[in-house]
């Protein structure tokens, strides 16, 4: 054969595995509002910069006339590539050769690339889009799928991880992007789930749709399996290129800079007046944290599950951090075993990736109820406070009202190594909230007096006056400094450049044994 056959038949070759499954499957593919795995990763990555692996793979599986039906891929296309010049390792599962489904051979050219990715110190996307486990060949594809989940095991804490859900995920395949940092998932094409619908109606004789049961909007919603509910494929690459822009390559390396065209002493007067008198009365976190940040900077992560807290990725002159801040707007910020889940899992993603945490604090404390107390508030609520005590990181707290009980020491107190910790004049620093001190502590008064409602007011008013406020915590040291609110985006930058080099380490140990 001539080097001009040969190459030919190389191109021939090419052209045959970027056909993946055939036109026919391509237009079905189309026709369902999905694109193919090869036009997903040209809209993830930089023009011209994809490196394509094992091209040439197929399936060693003999039986169920699998052996006439070798497509060059098998499946997946995976390799490396750029995202605004990032090298990034990716998969991306062709759902139109065998229903994207997961043999021993795909598995093992998600695994290399995994490998890689290891080695070289750079994120793993997965773009998913399977039926699952190669149904013909039986053990062999489930020992697949293990050898993954070891290698997201393994790669946790030290490469992050991205997975997002473009199609089926179902059976144990769901596994994998559950271990991974951050699901992202498209509404109405995509669906995630243990057991699909026929088997929940065999079992529990529940009748729903696969969007019903592990749609994106539940997933991002109510399970918080989906950190992300996107509108279509275009928009899930998008938000994942975001993502991607406030988080390191690697646990050894620090998060990008980004250019900062926001002043790195503007004050905002807005924040002044945010808080309102009546301390029942809510108000927007969201705005405290739009008018401190780098202006458009703040990506919220979660947004629509347990939102009584907010979780979400920020520049603050030009650094990358990572907000916790409780919610008044919603349940008046409490603390619930969901938003406790949410909180710790965040905080623990940006201290294995040096990610500096900033905590916005108005919370009353722990939510009451047989619900919270049976679902396991002690247990949930101490991964919150476990997540805050074993971070290493840049730890600054802001109070801006409510501190109260338990959930002052756990929203990043000082004395779970917060470094920098702030009050607005309007925090309000104690063991409960003012009315629910004096019925305990003043109980026999309240009892003896004539009129006992106004005797608990008055009891009420002076307890706040004296207790409900940061200079009791602030003479103690406890709050570093009481600070007006419109100075908050000059201090905490501030703040943030002066630790910027610091060193803290937690003991020798195998690992810790967080509350799960
Ligand atoms: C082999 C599969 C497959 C599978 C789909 N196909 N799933 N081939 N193994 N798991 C093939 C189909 O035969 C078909 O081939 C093509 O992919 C497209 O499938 P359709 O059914 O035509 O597509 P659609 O109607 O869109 O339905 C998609 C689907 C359905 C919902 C994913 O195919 C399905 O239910 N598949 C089985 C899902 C499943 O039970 N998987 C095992 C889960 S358990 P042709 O040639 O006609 O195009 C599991 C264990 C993992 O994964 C364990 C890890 C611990």
């Amino acid at each position: 054969m001539s080097l001009e056959e040969k190459l030919n038949r190389l191109e021939k070759m090419r052209s045959e595995a970027k056909l993946g499954g055939g036109q026919k499957r391509i237009d079905a593919q189309h026709k369902k509002g999905k694109l193919t795995a090869r036009e997903r990763i040209e809209l993830l990555v930089d023009p011209n910069s994809f490196e394509e692996f094992d091209m040439f793979v197929t399936h060693r599986t003999t039986g169920f006339g699998l052996e006439e039906q070798r497509i060059l891929g098998d499946g997946v296309v995976t390799g490396c590539g750029r995202v605004h010049g990032r090298i990034v390792y990716v998969f991306s599962q062709d759902f139109t050769v065998f229903g994207g489904s997961l043999s021993e051979a795909h598995a093992e050219k998600i695994c290399k690339i995994m490998d890689m990715a290891m080695k070289v110190g750079a994120p793993v996307i997965g773009l998913n889009d399977s039926g699952g486990a190669r149904i013909q060949e039986g053990v062999v594809s489930l020992g697949g799928y293990a050898d993954i989940f070891l290698r997201n095991t393994l790669a946790s804490g030290v490469v992050p991880q991205i997975s997002v859900i473009l199609g089926p995920c179902a059976g144990g395949a769901v596994y994998s992007p559950a271990i991974t940092d951050f699901t992202l998932m498209t509404k109405g094409t995509s669906y995630m789930f243990v057991t699909g619908p026929n088997v929940v109606k065999t079992v529990t004789h529940e009748v729903v749709t696969s969007e019903e049961l592990g749609g994106a909007v539940v997933h991002a919603s109510k399970s918080g399996v989906a950190h992300f509910a996107c509108e279509n494929e275009a928009d899930a690459i998008a938000t994942l290129k975001r993502l991607l822009e406030y988080i390191p390559q690697n646990n050894l390396e620090d998060p990008p800079m980004a250019e900062c065209t926001d002043p790195l002493d503007r004050e905002d007067d807005q924040l002044n007046h945010i808080v309102p008198e009546n301390p029942n009365q809510p108000y927007e976190m969201k705005d405290v944290i739009s008018a401190v940040v780098d202006k458009g900077s703040f990506l919220e992560v979660h947004e629509d599950f347990a939102q009584n807290i907010i979780v979400g990725f920020a520049h603050l002159g030009g650094r990358s951090i990572g907000i916790i801040a409780n919610q008044p707007a919603v349940l008046a910020g409490v603390l619930d075993i969901n938003s406790s889940i949410k909180g710790a899992r965040f905080i623990r993603f940006c201290d294995a990736f040096n990610i500096p945490i900033l905590t916005f604090e108005d919370v009353p404390g722990f939510l009451p109820g047989v619900d919270q107390e049976h679902g396991g508030i002690i247990k949930n609520g101490a991964k919150l406070l476990y997540a805050y005590c074993e971070a290493t990181v840049p730890k600054v707290t802001v109070i801006t009202r409510k501190a109260y009980g338990g959930a002052y020491d756990v929203m990043n107190s000082k004395h779970v190594r917060g470094d920098m910790n702030y009050a607005w004049p309007t925090a309000e620093i104690a063991v409960m909230g003012p009315k629910g001190a004096v019925e305990i502590i003043f109980k026999k008064n309240i009892a003896e007096a004539s009129d006992s409602e106004t005797e608990t007011q008055r009891l009420t008013d002076d307890y706040r006056e004296k207790f409900a406020n940061p200079f009791i915590a602030a003479s103690r040291g406890y709050v570093d400094d009481v600070i007006e609110p419109k100075t908050t985006r000059p201090r905490l930058i501030r703040a943030f450049e002066m630790l910027q080099t610091k060193k803290d380490a937690n003991p020798p140990k195998k690992h810790g044994n967080i509350p799960l």
